[in-house]
């Protein structure tokens, strides 16, 4: 069902609107923002509002807090998660003055909020700082509400999250318009096409390290793509699964709580992606995976002594000729440890035979993201996703809770 967007507002001017974005950005030890993608991806939407005559309520968590949110000294435990860094970084972006709430709820903020003038913004705190987020409180939830008088949801990356600022908030809006920023409108439409009607042949790639973290959406997208290559250590467990030889390679082995084992898993896939499947024929191994001189190429099988860190060059050509053939890629999961430089080549491959591709290429959020930008290669893929676990369970064909309160068009 299509959702109503900032485009159907009608008049703002003079009014103030509430707009959940996903501003969980990566910060160092020091709580410097390391990767400011989230923070870009919203401007369109903030940007369009503010021209129009709006103030804003701008509202995100950041990180998980640990602890209790009631408790006397939570605050201070947890001060590396202000919004302090994150204001700098979005005032900076925005190129307009942005204020930092003195909290999130409460006399104190409602003051500011009333004060409010036309093209001004209002950062909110953490919304984690307040229980009543993860306890999705209604009384929490009808105060936010409160502050405007219409809501939009452009926080796509939190959008499989049933948190109060996602669920309960536009709950509490109904009379007023909840509407869809450009950035989850652009997310869903992408999204929507690949999985309703993808150019074909369309090609997964997968990587990471665990399948059990990932098992709906590898089933979900078997059941669209005409091919899937695998690589990252999830391929050594399906070469374990094939009975093949993986040396000291990472391999899942603890079945969650409830859950098959990770090899029952990976036989399951194997079988169910029959024909479709293609794993890694060499690899880049290492006796010392402190030691990348140790590194060496080994085609078929891993001997014992050694580890698989990324896949070889023979899977590269081959993975790079499948890309070549496809009208869609859809990437999710780095194809080694990318991190290490020495042990990069086969995920720098990937993204680069992507961004030279004809292909639609969509690549999921999360640290497959991360590679793409490291590689200076994100402007050349179709569209790189803002969502780590939103894409896998959009794509999974999850209902989002925070999409059903949305204005239908
Ligand atoms: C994410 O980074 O996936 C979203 O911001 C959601 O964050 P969470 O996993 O802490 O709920």
């Amino acid at each position: 069902m299509p959702k109503k967007t900032i485009h159907d507002l009608g008049e703002l001017r003079g009014k103030r609107v509430l707009v959940r974005v996903d501003f969980n950005v990566p910060m160092d030890e020091s709580g410097n923002v390391t990767n400011e993608r989230r923070i870009v991806a919203a401007l369109p939407t903030l940007k369009h509002l503010l021209d129009v005559g709006a103030a804003l309520v701008v509202m995100s968590h950041l990180g998980q807090p640990e602890g209790d949110p009631t408790a006397a000294d939570f605050l201070q435990k947890n001060s590396r998660l202000s919004m302090k860094r994150v204001a700098e970084r979005f005032r900076e972006r925005l190129g307009r003055p942005v204020h930092l709430a003195p909290g999130v709820v409460g006399p104190a903020v409602q003051q500011v909020v009333q004060r409010l003038q036309p093209g001004e913004v209002l950062l909110l705190e953490n919304l984690r700082f307040h229980p009543g987020e993860k306890s999705k409180n209604a009384e929490f939830a009808q105060e936010l509400a409160s502050y405007a008088d219409a809501y939009v949801n452009d926080a796509f990356g939190t959008c499989h999250r049933s948190d109060a600022s996602m669920v309960a908030v536009p709950n509490a809006a109904r009379g007023k318009p909840r509407v869809v920023g450009l950035l989850v409108a652009k997310e869903l439409e992408i999204l929507n096409t690949l999985l309703t009607n993808p150019p074909r042949p369309m090609l997964g790639i997968l990587g990471g390290a665990k399948v059990s973290d990932k098992v709906g959406f590898i089933r979900s997208l078997l059941s669209r793509v005409d091919r899937v290559l695998i690589g990252g250590a999830m391929s050594y467990l399906f070469l374990k699964a094939q009975g093949k030889g993986i040396g000291s390679s990472f391999c899942e082995t603890k079945a969650k709580e409830g859950q098959k084992t990770p090899l029952e898993m990976a036989q399951e896939i194997l079988e169910l992606g029959k024909g479709k499947i293609i794993l890694p024929i060499d690899h880049l191994v290492v006796k010392d995976l402190k030691d990348s001189s140790t590194a060496t190429v080994v085609e078929g099988e891993i001997p014992d002594g050694f580890a698989g860190v990324d896949i070889g060059l023979k899977t590269i050509a081959l993975y790079q000729d499948e890309i070549n053939k496809a009208a869609t890629v859809v990437w999710n999961g780095p194809m080694g440890k990318f991190e290490d430089e020495p042990y990069s080549k086969g995920t720098r491959a990937v993204a680069e035979a992507l961004a030279n591709a004809k292909a639609t290429t969509v690549v999921g959020g999360g640290e497959t993201a991360e590679a793409v930008e490291e590689f200076g290669l994100a402007e050349k893929m179709t569209h790189v996703s803002t969502g780590g676990g939103a894409f896998l369970e959009y794509v999974e064909g999850t209902p989002f809770k925070a999409l059903a309160e949305i204005d239908d068009k």
